[in-house]
Parts: structure tokens; sequence; C-alpha cells
């Protein structure tokens, strides 16, 4: 293999999946130790390799610009593509700078069903849709299951942008685009939601208990502004059932309470 090629590879091997971080950082002020290792006479590759494993954490992110009142002022916005215009001109959240495409959603502006995870990974960064990369397979499968597919149901997540690396989004950047989130649920009303994984679920019901304690029951998300709440199911999110497949049964059973719900069933 080309040189350069499978030095490539080597880093993806390693996991790097970034060419740049969420925060510029000067290297040439890192706190190495050239000159101990030089006068040592040691070979110049032990040069390169000692201050990596002494390197300073990373400086820490600055925060994000406070978002203007006139974007975040949403009640005015009465379609999606407004909405998505108004989030395209939104400099709140930090994520936005390192992301490649905006992640606003897909499906029918008027389904029945939406579901929200938690933030856009690699495949969906690249391609600027929800659930297209190896959980969204899943998650496609999953709705096959009940008879259901992405051009029935709404798909979006608490975030727009895709943390670095897929790093936990922080609370504050998860905020950040909280408002636009509810409005887009305003927009489309659905009949119900469904919550997949921890993330998406403590965000929208404003839980703290983990997603082993939520799943498989449905609470009111709270519209607000005297709409009608919308009932909410929490289920495992098809990343964590790639890695735990047995959970899938779980899982199956979440789907088939939220079938019998969305045929105007009351399953609990
Ligand atoms: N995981 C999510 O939570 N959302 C996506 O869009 C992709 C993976």
């Amino acid at each position: 293999m080309n040189p350069w090629l499978a030095t490539l590879q080597w880093y993806i091997d390693l996991g790097v999946d970034e060419a740049i971080a969420a925060t510029p950082w000067n290297r040439f002020e890192a706190a190495v130790a050239p000159t101990s290792v030089a006068e040592a006479g040691q070979p110049r590759l032990q040069a390169a390799v000692t201050p990596l494993a002494k390197a300073p954490p990373p400086p820490p992110r600055p925060a994000a610009p406070p978002p203007s009142p006139d974007l975040l002022h949403l009640s005015d916005v009465h379609d999606l593509e407004t909405l998505r215009a108004r989030l395209e001109a939104y400099d709140g959240c930090a994520l936005k700078a390192t992301a490649t495409n905006t992640v606003f959603g897909s499906g029918p502006a008027d389904a029945r069903l939406m579901i929200i995870g938690e933030a856009p990974g690699e495949e969906e960064d690249r391609r600027g849709i929800p659930f297209v990369g190896p959980s969204g397979h899943l998650l496609d499968r999953m709705l096959a299951a009940i008879g259901m597919d992405r051009e029935q149901v709404y798909i979006a997540n608490t975030l727009y942008w895709r943390p670095p690396g897929n790093r936990t989004p922080t609370p504050a950047e998860t905020q950040a685009c909280l408002p636009f989130l509810k409005r887009q649920i305003e927009l489309i009303g659905p009949k119900a939601l469904l919550l997949v994984g921890a993330a998406a679920a403590k965000t929208m019901l404003q839980r703290s208990e983990g997603i082993m304690r939520m799943r498989g029951r449905w609470f009111d998300y709270a519209s607000g502004d005297g709409r009608p709440d919308i009932p909410a199911l929490a289920t495992f999110h098809p990343a964590y059932l790639l890695r735990s497949p047995a959970q899938k049964r779980e899982a199956w059973r979440d789907l088939q309470m939220l079938q019998i719900r969305l045929a105007g069933g009351k399953a609990e």
C-alpha cells in the first residue's frame, strides 16, 4: 500500500476521525522537553514520542457566543424551511464551526411519529441527513418491524451538528439547540415521540434517570404555551443495540407499545 495511505489507515485504526479539533491548540506552546532528550543523546524518534506522553490537556473550549435573541425568538416561524434557514443563520452552538453539514431533520412535515436521537455521527455529518450510518440502518429495520418506514416518520436529533469525534455533547451545546427542536416539534405536531437513547430522553423529558429506568414507559412531553402534551416513549438507542444485541428483545417490546399507541390503542 502507498505509505501515505498506510499512515492514514493507521490513524483511522487508532480511532482518529477528525483532521481538526473543536478549538485551535498551539502545540508550539506545549510544555515539551526536547532539550533533556537531546542532551541525553536519545534518537530523534524518541524525542518525537516523549512529549506526546506528557502533552498537557487541551485548553478549555471557549464558550459559544450568546445566541442572538432575534434568532431564538421562533414563534414567528411557521414552517420547517424557515426554521431551517433560521438555524443555518444561528451561531449560538460552537459545534457548528467544526461540523461539515447542519443535520436539520428528515421526513414528512405532518408525520404522526417523530423520532429524536442524540447527535449526528460521521456519516450524518457528511450527508446532512439524520440516522444514515450504522445506527440508521438498524433504525430502518426497527421501523420495518412495525410496518413503518422513513417516508412516514420525521427524524431529528437533540443536536444539529456533530460533536467532533462523536464526543458527548456538553449541556450548553444541547441547550443551544433546544429552542429549535421544540419549535420543530410544534410545527410537525406528531401524535407521538420516540426518544431513542438516554440523551434524547433526558433532554426532552427533563428527567435524570438512566435509560434503563426510562425505556418502555410513556411520558408526557410538555409542549408548553397551552398546547397539549405529546405522549413520548423512551427506548434504547440503535447504537447501543448494535453493541448489546441481547437488549433488542426489550426494544422490540417498546416498538410494539408504540405500534399499538399509533393505531389508537393505549399500550402502557
Ligand atoms: N445517532 C444519533 O443519535 N443520531 C444520528 O443521526 C445518528 C446516530
